[in-house]
């Protein structure tokens, strides 16, 4: 029996069914550098969907951090300690002013879900305000505000303190069009006006500002800010969750909600900020900070440990000297591009949409239609696959191709792969 054979049937005996594996057939990954992935015969893939491993798949300077600090020591933040603190300032120097106190844990949900006890804590309310389409982690606090989830295989909808706003998209969206923002925003804000009349407050607004689960989706203009301001002028809190698109990503900003000019409260960061390694970080003000702190430590076994800040500082440090939000600003403009020839070559293409390296291909029925073809979408990712590309898909429909790769993706990468496209496309 083959390796990767007798794996599966393992895979079969010793874990839970419900976890799930990438393409029809499995592939067993053994070793990755940058861009690429390598499976256990050798062949070399690359990778155009690990936005984890933001500057690459074993980036030495990652391993050297890790290394040094874990044979130096690895304790918790009850001690006096420089790393956590270095680290610290070296984010509070990306962040907007305001955004200064930190708290450390180990994965995004850990973080989305403390985001909303401060929220809670500072509102003393827990109503909440989501988009459809949404996905902020698999704890059940999470879950229940997460409609990618309770309204998926399984779900049980949402619980009455949860409230969707229809998922902001311009193109297969209850309102389409680039103009579509302010009545987004109107859904919005009846839900707040149907909260008002029935006496409770708003706790919280959470939101990416780029959908990554919902299918890439860029919210159309005038909505996610005018939202931020009748969230607050109503008391509530506004969470920015930027555990997909942050540091970078988007090239022409640092942040998601950047993009769309926002000044979140609480911002909850994840994935890519540890390269891989398991630390996330919610980030807020002095005054929510403040209020949450109410007499019950907050401790975490392992978040904020000294190994993990070490880790964390050292991908901050190559972004910068990478020069990877420039790198992905320009590399991603290029692959937009190319991807747009494609859709004007495709009918099969509804949408190309995308900022830096964070990009949605919508795969539809064909010409004049927004019948979305997840079926299409799945062959396309497979044959890719087949031609050493990886790539998924999301959105409500699974007919949504992903592309975020690790950032240090490039030119001759994009060319590739929009190459490997076009021909799969003209034989489909
Ligand atoms: C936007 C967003 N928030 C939160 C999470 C949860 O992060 P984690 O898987 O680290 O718990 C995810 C994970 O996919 C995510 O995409």
């Amino acid at each position: 029996m083959r390796v990767k054979d007798s794996l599966a049937d393992l895979r079969d005996s010793y874990l839970s069914p419900s976890f799930s594996l990438s393409y029809k057939n499995p592939l067993h990954i053994v070793r990755g550098k940058g861009q690429y992935l390598y499976d256990f015969e050798g062949i070399k893939y690359l990778d155009g969907i690990n936005n984890i491993q933001h500057v690459g798949h074993s980036h030495p300077k990652v391993i050297k951090a890790a290394n040094t600090q874990f044979k130096l020591l690895n304790t918790n933040t009850r001690y006096l300690d420089e790393t956590i603190l270095n680290y610290a300032r070296s984010l509070t120097k990306k962040l907007p002013k305001g955004l200064n106190k930190f708290f450390f844990t180990n994965s995004g949900s850990e973080s989305n879900d403390l985001a909303l006890r401060l929220a809670r804590k500072y509102t003393n309310s827990l109503e909440t305000i989501v988009l459809e389409g949404a996905y902020h982690g698999h704890l059940i606090s999470l879950i229940e505000i997460s409609p990618y989830k309770y309204n998926g295989p399984g779900g049980d909808g949402p619980p009455d303190h949860v409230h969707p706003v229809p998922m902001p998209d311009p193109f297969r969206g209850k309102y389409r069009g680039p103009d579509s923002g302010p009545l987004y925003f109107e859904e919005l804000n009846n839900i707040l006006k149907k909260l008002k009349s029935d006496q409770k407050n708003i706790a919280s607004f959470i939101s990416e500002s780029v959908m990554g689960c919902g299918g890439q989706i860029f919210p159309p203009g005038d909505f996610l800010k005018a939202s931020y301001d009748a969230i607050r002028f109503e008391g509530g809190l506004c969470i920015a969750d930027e555990v997909q698109i942050g540091f970078g990503r988007l090239g022409k900003c640092f942040w998601g909600f950047d993009l769309q000019d926002l000044r979140p409260d609480i911002v909850t960061l994840g994935k890519s900020i540890g390269n891989g390694h398991p630390l996330s970080v919610v980030v807020t003000t002095s005054d929510i900070a403040e209020k949450f702190h109410n007499g019950m430590e907050y401790f975490n076994s392992f978040g904020g440990n000294p190994v993990s800040c070490a880790i964390g500082h050292a991908v901050l440090k190559i972004i910068d000297e990478e020069e990877l939000q420039q790198k992905a600003m320009k590399v991603g403009g290029r692959l937009i591009e190319m991807l747009n020839e494609l859709k004007s070559k495709y009918d099969l293409i509804g949408d190309v949409r995308g900022e830096g390296l964070f990009i949605g291909i919508e795969i539809i029925k064909g010409k004049n239609s927004l019948t979305p073809s997840g079926l299409a979408a799945r062959h396309i990712v497979e044959q890719m696959k087949e031609n050493r590309i990886l790539l998924s898909t999301d959105g409500p429909d699974h007919n949504v191709i992903k592309i975020k790769p690790p950032m240090v993706f490039n030119d001759e990468d994009a060319l590739f792969l929009v190459e490997t496209l076009d021909k799969i496309l003209l034989k489909y």
